[in-house]
């Protein structure tokens, strides 16, 4: 059962026993109906406490339920009940109060929740909005604009902020269950607080409020329809009767499960959940300490993801003068942190403190798990591995954070290629949430096991990839950017392609990001495709850079730039260049549709993604649709590159 009513004097405990969450399954919503009606009839109980058992407060709905129509009870007809309730009920919370859950208690008389307890209505961040009367009564208990911006972004707030704003009654340090009941039997002796939904509703606010709200909510979830639908029930419940304002919210709920984002939404929930599960039944090792080889770009934005999970980490260079940058690097990102207020000092000291320099092998012997990212060259990895192999003690994982070179051919300059793992993170490494673990032939599942518990540590999403030029991100990259110059020749304008991909909600068009980066990283990475003896594409983009138009940092790129001034301006010497190279390939030019543009571009990259699945490169279509939402930006709302691909019938 897992919902249940335990006497306590005459109190009654309704205790929501519903792993792994407590999510409002219908079960848990027919079990609370039950016991209101109990509750209710036991003349020996003057007030009910409900709680949770495990690890957290109800923290939401069962998302996998949302797919089928909604089965009764409903959740607001579950809450109204718990409202109209003739004994009262408190709600004592702890861990996450999230969507339903906080719905559930925002129907009881009192609200308090442990130190630590978070609350909020993250339903937006589905593709969703409350529909059990969240944006309803939380108005009526907390300003406005806290209510506005729960909502419309899906933040969830502290226990503490949540008490000065009003939404909770108390925050308690002691054993739940005891402060609940107590609180209980001391609040039964004065007059009840109103129902929250007999409080007045907040006084309308004007257009300008709402604009602010929105312009935030769209920073935060650029792209989504959702922020705007809950903005509209908040103000329905400013302007509307509630019964009218409830069912309101409760049908734009139900559309909204229908809608394209939520379904997509639902599908990158869902991914993110069963990514973090090992794809192998082998014990992890102990991840300890940590060791990072090469504090370039990549090797110091991995140390700090090692520190910011709390692991010790010795970094080694291969000079004295390359580990003072590398560890000036680490610093600068540590900073920078402090300076945007992302980090206290203190925590920042201790970071800086488990961090050690070295140009010694011998100093990673100690490490659990050492992660390489020095230059692109097979040469270069393999001498590290082969030192690697010597220092390290039996056990440890010795990880390559290479993108393009086969981890196997590094592998096999060890004497254990079954510790060797390919682990791709991406750039900044301590803020990108995508690891690609490349699976060599050899390696052991223990390795496997521990990288998946390592991603877990890090806060990463790890996605199994095998081995091929690329994996699975650089390898769709290379279509995006070859098709996005093909489109150079057939027509299109620089301008026109980003534009058209900024449409299709990418955070930036290929053309001004590769102006953002330097077009010599793509450049380096051609030659280096070219050296192993490809066909690369790239017409244009070679010209560009024989003519040291290198980006931003040298004022023209794909684009001209003014001194000062990032703005790109269309540049006549590209388009002459494109205009030449498309007759020399005998390119017929004409105009080109945004939405041409869009499928021209991602047609063939959805093709790709369905090739690294059939190679299987990846293990599924889901675990493309991570890759390019994590690691490249593509708009998670749309699902990822695959479940897009499918709902636009490519
Ligand atoms: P980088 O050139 O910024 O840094 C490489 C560092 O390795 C330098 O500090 C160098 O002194 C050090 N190093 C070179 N040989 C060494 C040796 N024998 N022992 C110790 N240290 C040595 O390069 P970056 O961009 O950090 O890339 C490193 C690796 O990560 C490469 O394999 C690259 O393909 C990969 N990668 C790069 C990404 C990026 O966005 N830059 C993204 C994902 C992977």
């Amino acid at each position: 059962m897992p919902v249940t009513i335990e006497p306590r004097g005459d109190l009654a405990l309704v205790v929501i026993d519903n792993p792994p969450v407590n999510a409002t399954s219908k079960a848990v919503r027919a079990g609370l109906m039950e016991a209101a009606e109990k509750v209710d009839a036991d003349p020996a109980v003057r007030g009910a406490v409900l709680l949770c058992r495990g690890r957290t407060f109800v923290a939401g709905g069962d998302v996998s339920e949302f797919d089928g129509e909604p089965q009764p009870p409903h959740l607001p007809d579950v809450v109204a009940r718990i409202e109209a309730a003739a004994k009262p009920w408190l709600a004592a919370m702890h861990g996450t109060a999230f969507g339903g859950g906080l719905e559930l208690a925002l129907g009881c008389r009192w609200r308090i929740a442990a130190k630590g307890t978070r609350l909020g209505l993250p339903e937006v961040t589905l593709g969703l909005i409350p529909g059990a009367g969240g944006t309803i009564r939380l108005p009526r208990l907390v300003p406005l604009e806290l209510a506005a911006r729960m909502a419309s972004q899906g933040q969830p707030i502290t226990a503490a902020l949540a008490r000065e704003a009003g939404l909770l009654d108390a925050v308690v340090g002691g054993e739940l269950e005891a402060e609940a009941l107590t609180y209980l039997a001391a609040a039964l002796t004065a007059p009840l607080p109103p129902r929250t939904l007999n409080r007045p509703a907040p006084a309308v606010a004007d257009q300008q409020f709402w604009a602010a709200q929105r312009a935030a909510a769209d920073k935060k979830l650029r792209g989504q329809t959702a922020p705007g639908f809950a903005l509209q029930s908040l103000r329905n419940a400013l302007g509307m009767p509630a019964p009218e304002a409830l069912a309101q919210e409760r049908q734009i709920h139900l559309n909204l499960r229908k809608a394209p984002e939520s379904k997509a939404l639902r599908h990158v929930f869902f991914a993110e959940r069963a990514a973090l599960k090992a794809p192998v039944d082998a014990k992890p090792g102990p991840l300890e300490a940590a060791g990072v080889v090469g504090g370039g770009t990549m090797g110091a934005g991995i140390a700090v993801a090692f520190l910011d999970a709390g692991l010790p980490v010795t970094l080694l260079e291969r000079d004295q003068a390359s580990l003072d940058r590398g560890l000036a690097a680490v610093a600068r990102i540590l900073d920078g942190a402090v300076k945007r207020g992302r980090l206290s000092q203190a925590d920042r000291d201790a970071r800086w403190g488990r961090l050690a320099g070295s140009l010694d092998t011998a100093a990673l012997g100690t490490a659990d798990v050492v992660v390489e990212a020095v230059f692109e060259s097979l040469e270069v990895k393999r001498e590290v591995f082969g030192r690697l192999d010597a220092a390290c003690k039996p056990g440890a994982v010795l990880a390559t954070n290479t993108s393009y070179i086969d981890p196997n051919a590094i592998a096999a300059a060890t004497s254990r290629p079954d510790a060797v793992v390919g682990l791709h993170f991406f750039s900044p490494a301590n803020v990108m949430k995508l690891l690609e673990v490349v699976r060599t032939d050899t390696v052991s599942d223990q390795t496997l096991a521990t990288a998946w518990a390592l991603a877990r540590k890090l806060g990463k999403t790890p996605v199994l990839a095998g081995v091929c030029d690329g994996f699975i991100g650089n390898r769709i990259l290379k279509v995006f950017r070859r098709e996005a110059e093909r489109l150079l020749l057939s027509g299109a304008h620089p301008g026109d392609v980003d534009h058209a991909m900024r449409a299709f909600g990418l955070p930036m068009g290929p053309f001004e990001a590769q102006d953002l980066a330097g077009l010599d990283i793509a450049a380096a990475m051609r030659a280096a495709s070219r050296e192993r003896g490809e066909t690369v594409f790239a017409p244009v983009a070679d010209r560009l850079v024989a003519a040291g138009r290198l980006g931003q940092k040298a004022g023209c790129g794909w684009y001209d730039y003014e001194a000062g001034d990032r703005t790109p301006r269309p540049s006549d010497e590209v388009a002459e260049i494109i205009a030449d190279e498309a007759a020399k390939a005998g390119a017929e030019r004409k105009d080109l549709s945004t939405e041409t543009i869009q499928r021209l571009i991602l047609g063939p990259m959805v093709a790709e993604g369905r090739q690294i699945v059939a190679e299987g490169i990846a293990a599924s279509p889901a675990a493309v649709d991570l890759v390019e939402i994590l690691g490249f930006g593509f708009p998670r709302w749309r699902g990822g590159l695959m479940h897009w691909g499918e709902a636009a019938g490519l």
